[in-house]
């Protein structure tokens, strides 16, 4: 098993998390404009912002697939690594599942998504102005979720670095390795 994660997985990370943060803000400044021409707009970068995440999870999952990220620190308790496991689950259960249900949202409110305006991507569903309302509570909630556990992660990150001063975000963030000391 590696010691590090590799350079396309730290930089994925860093890439989608930007990306995610992106998508996010929009999403909450957009909903509340009256409707216009420049709304429409913004919709638009959204679902393509939102759609290019989706992509770059399902890479990132391969690239997980073939290359396995480095072992946790053996000091860690059996407790705080199975949580962990389980966060990180739901981490990528959410950045697959908020741009779909995104997509849903779309299709079955009547408007397909074409991707950066040249791409135009398949209706999921068909119109149904009932499931679309379903579809968007969900991307609410999902989305809500998300910030709940990306909060905790950055939360379980700064505790690695500073208070059990261990590896883990140096591995992620290997800008931060510390200094050898005599
Ligand atoms: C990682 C990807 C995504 C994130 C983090 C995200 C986040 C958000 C957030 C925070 C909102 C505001 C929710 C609210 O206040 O009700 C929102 C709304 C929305 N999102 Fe996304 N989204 C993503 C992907 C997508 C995709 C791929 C689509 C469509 C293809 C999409 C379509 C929409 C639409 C149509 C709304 C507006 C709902 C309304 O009318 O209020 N989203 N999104």
């Amino acid at each position: 098993m590696s010691q590090t994660y590799t350079k396309t997985a730290i930089s994925l990370h860093w890439l989608i998390a930007l990306n995610i943060a992106i998508v996010f803000s929009i999403g909450v400044y957009m909903h509340e404009l009256p409707l216009s021409p420049h709304k429409l707009q913004i919709y638009s970068y959204h679902k393509w912002a939102g759609i290019t995440v989706f992509l770059l999870v399902l890479f990132r999952l391969m690239w997980r697939y073939l290359h396995s990220p480095p072992p946790l620190p053996e000091t860690m308790p059996i407790w705080e690594k199975e949580i962990s496991e389980v966060v990180h689950y739901f981490l990528y259960f959410l950045m697959l599942a908020i741009p779909l249900s995104g997509w849903l949202m779309s299709s079955a409110a009547g408007f397909p998504v074409v991707l950066f305006g040249i791409i135009p991507l398949p209706d999921l569903i068909s119109k149904d102005k009932e499931l679309a309302g379903l579809f968007k509570q969900l991307h609410f909630f999902l989305n809500m979720s998300l910030f709940l556990l990306v909060f905790l992660h950055s939360v379980a990150a700064l505790k690695h670095h500073f208070i059990a001063k261990d590896n883990v975000l140096i591995q992620m963030l290997p800008f931060l390795k510390r200094e050898k000391t005599l």
